[in-house]
């Protein structure tokens, strides 16, 4: 496993509204657990000035995504700098929603990292393959290609953690086994030792991501590469969010 802290990220996507955020913050503030588990929630650009205002100092807050360039005429983006300037420290890239959605390719993923890094920001950059992907045995090239694209792009790994999420197990139900996930992590932990180097690999945190919840967390954490989880449903529920913030 990483040297890091355990880390968990609540994805909550586009989901909620000025009620649901302002009591799920409420919830979250109240929420236990232990202080060397970093945990970051990410919610949706129009709620991060009040979850950054609101939230309790033990979490980190995140945006889901950002412009691959400074602040200027980029109609509907919004840019790291901004979002520093917001108070924030995190942006999710690479999600495999908006690799899929909106055709976000390895390259731009890549691109959209090293600038989020080079303006201040840390990076949760997600990785991971399509069921017919896995299928066809093609899992290992899909991932080289997602990792080189940021690989070839940054020098520095020091603010990066890696989520794999394979798409399969993404608001599916459908959970990686804990080997499954063991596996890839093992994985991606050699591709960073062998392509970058043997410091990045032992410190970078690889975390998954896919229908992680309350019940299975726990087995999943006891895994030697899995360095915590990125949760998208069950981080919308404080209870549930807490308890995979205990798991390991
Ligand atoms: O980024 C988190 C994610 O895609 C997993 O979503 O709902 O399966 O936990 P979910």
């Amino acid at each position: 496993g990483s040297s890091g802290n355990f880390f968990v990220g609540g994805n909550w996507k586009s989901n909620g509204s000025k009620d649901s955020v302002s009591k799920l913050v409420k919830d979250l503030n109240s929420s236990k657990f232990p202080s060397d588990v970093d945990v970051i929630v990410a919610p949706t650009f129009l709620h991060l000035p009040y979850v950054v205002d609101n939230i309790d100092p033990r979490y980190q807050v995140s945006a889901q995504n950002c412009w691959v360039g400074k602040a200027g005429a980029y109609t509907g983006e919004i840019a790291p700098e901004q979002l520093l300037d917001l108070g924030l420290q995190w942006v999710i890239l690479g999600h495999s929603e908006r690799r899929s959605l909106l055709k976000e390719s390895n390259e731009f993923v890549g691109e959209k990292t090293a600038n989020a890094l080079a303006q201040g920001l840390k990076v949760i950059a997600c990785i991971g393959e399509t069921l017919e992907q896995r299928e066809s045995d093609q899992i290992y090239d899909v991932l080289d290609g997602q990792l080189s694209g940021i690989a070839d792009r940054i020098a520095d790994w020091e603010n990066v953690v890696v989520a794999y999420e394979p798409v399969w197990a993404i608001g599916t139900g459908k959970v990686a086994t804990p080997d499954q996930a063991q596996e890839v992590h093992a994985y991606i932990r050699k591709w960073l030792s062998e392509k970058v180097s043997s410091k990045v690999a032992g410190a970078t945190r690889i975390i998954y991501g896919g229908s992680v919840n309350d019940k299975n967390s726990a087995e999943l954490a006891g895994k030697e590469d899995v360095d915590g989880f990125l949760v998208g449903g069950a981080s919308l529920q404080a209870a549930s969010f807490a308890t995979i913030c205990n798991a390991n």
